[in-house]
């Protein structure tokens, strides 16, 4: 199929790239002419696992290609996907200029039947305002060219993302009629050659499925760190808790790790967004309001402990950062917990030195670019060099085994925060660490 992806951000340039392993000519474009250069010259604008060697071969065999000429893109496409970005407004609410923008786009310069996904993730009744800006365009024009508007939500997970849409746990897909179905079914068969994980509804049901899955996920992480701030306050262990609670299988053990608070470009935008359409439907959303309160405070959890150990005038103190990225396996640091806890404690005097594998570009040229007290090294244990204490914020792989024995020479203090609760607190005291975590004491 001949495919437009408008929009080569994490989804759209994941999109593309495996839409184009199974065969099908795959147009993805961007407003970002820099992007698309870098793209064209083989450069990935991001860190995704296995996303280079795909990207690469699909545009060496011509079946991936980059534009930013939207006219021809839509032209010669069949498909086309949205994928831009929809950032949070200032009441909360989804941005939608850069999708209607795109839709308008479309109206201008389609000359055939087309199929419109919606991928974005966007509020309920956004398939409507799609439609409309298109038709409005098309009337314009004076043109009478039929086309469907479906919901196409992207289940995907940074870190994973090529894995997750090669072998989706579902695909869902919101659409009106049998014909637009009946394209997308095709098009998503090839990802689901061993058992049919397709699930067909309409258009507002698939538009709120993406929501409710954030916010189930969202609301999780944040119940788990409310438990844990109690534990902290009764003497209780939030560790074992989660043994004790996670092997119940209507529990599961998935994403009830206590920590540092969640970030990236989803579930803060999300869960406020749906607690924004809730409130313009007279609903007032008592869960979706608390997980977002919850979460807020929790990002500043770790750098409590370090101020209470340490008081409140932090200028003569070095910490050692290990993790930037919002999570592991991405280079993302879109509303990172290190940037809450970097802030506070750099507002505080303390200087910084970090090491993320993959997001330290991120960091020195955008989200801590004006913070002159955050300094980089390549290399883990040189971030601990005379440092007074580590503070762990990211679980990268790289980090769960290290050298304690290192550590603890490089350091002024053996003294360790842990934002993610990665080890044993019993083992880190028998090493000779003060190891401190997440839901075990003040
Ligand atoms: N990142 C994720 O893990 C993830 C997962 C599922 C869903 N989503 C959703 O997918 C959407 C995209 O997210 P993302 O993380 O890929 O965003 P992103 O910011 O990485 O990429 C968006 C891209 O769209 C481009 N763009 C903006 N306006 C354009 C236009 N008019 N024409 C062409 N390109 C344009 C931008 O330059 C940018 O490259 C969002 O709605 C997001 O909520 C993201």
């Amino acid at each position: 199929m001949k495919i437009s992806v408008i929009g080569t951000g994490y989804v759209g340039l994941v999109s593309g790239a495996c839409f184009a392993q199974m065969g099908n000519s795959v147009i993805c474009v961007d407003i970002d002419a820099n992007k698309i250069e870098n793209l064209k010259k083989g450069i990935i604008p991001i860190y995704e696992p296995g996303l280079e060697e795909m990207v690469t071969q699909n545009h060496q065999k011509k079946t991936l290609n980059f534009t930013t000429d939207v006219k021809q893109a839509i032209a010669s496409s069949t498909i086309a996907f949205i994928a831009v970005g929809t950032p949070m407004g200032e009441d909360g609410s989804a941005d939608l200029k850069y999708v209607l923008a795109v839709a308008k786009s479309i109206g201008e310069y389609m000359q055939a039947y087309m199929v419109i996904v919606d991928k974005s993730t966007v509020p309920v009744g956004t398939a409507d305002r799609v439609r409309e800006t298109i038709q409005v365009q098309l009337d314009a024009r004076g043109v009478d060219i039929e086309f469907d508007v479906v919901s196409n939500p992207e289940f995907l997970k940074e870190g994973a993302a090529i894995q997750d849409f090669m072998h989706p746990d579902r695909v869902v897909i919101g659409a009106d009629n049998e014909k637009a179905m009946g394209i997308m079914h095709d098009l998503y068969a090839p990802f689901m050659k061993t058992r049919d994980r397709f699930i067909g509804m309409d258009i507002k049901s698939a538009e709120m499925t993406k929501y409710a899955a954030n916010a189930m996920l969202a609301t999780k992480i944040s119940f788990m760190n409310e438990m844990a701030n109690i534990c902290e306050r009764v003497g209780a262990d939030i560790n074992r808790v989660r043994n004790g609670i996670g092997s119940d299988s209507r529990i599961g053990y998935s994403f009830i790790y206590p920590g540092c608070g969640y970030g990236g470009s989803c579930f803060p935008k999300d869960v406020q967004a749906l607690a924004k359409t809730a409130k313009d439907y007279g609903y007032v959303p008592r869960i979706l309001d608390a997980v977002e309160a919850v979460n807020y405070d929790q990002k500043s959890v770790i750098s409590t402990k370090v101020i209470r150990y340490f008081g409140e005038d932090l200028s003569a103190k070095k910490f050692a950062v290990w993790g930037l990225a919002f999570k592991p396996e991405t280079d993302d640091m879109r509303e990172a917990s290190s940037i809450t806890i970097i802030d506070e404690l750099t507002s505080r005097g303390a200087s910084i030195v970090a090491y993320d594998p993959k997001a330290r570009r991120e960091a020195e040229e955008y989200y801590l670019k004006d913070n002159a007290n955050v300094s980089y090294v390549d290399a883990k244990y040189d971030a601990l060099k005379d440092a007074d204490a580590i503070i762990l914020v990211t679980e990268w792989q790289e980090f769960r085994s290290p050298d304690f024995d290192e550590m603890k020479k490089l350091l002024k203090e053996p003294l360790f925060f842990d934002g993610r609760n990665q080890f044993d607190k019993n083992r880190m005291e028998k090493i000779g660490f003060k190891y401190f975590q997440i839901g075990v004491e003040i």
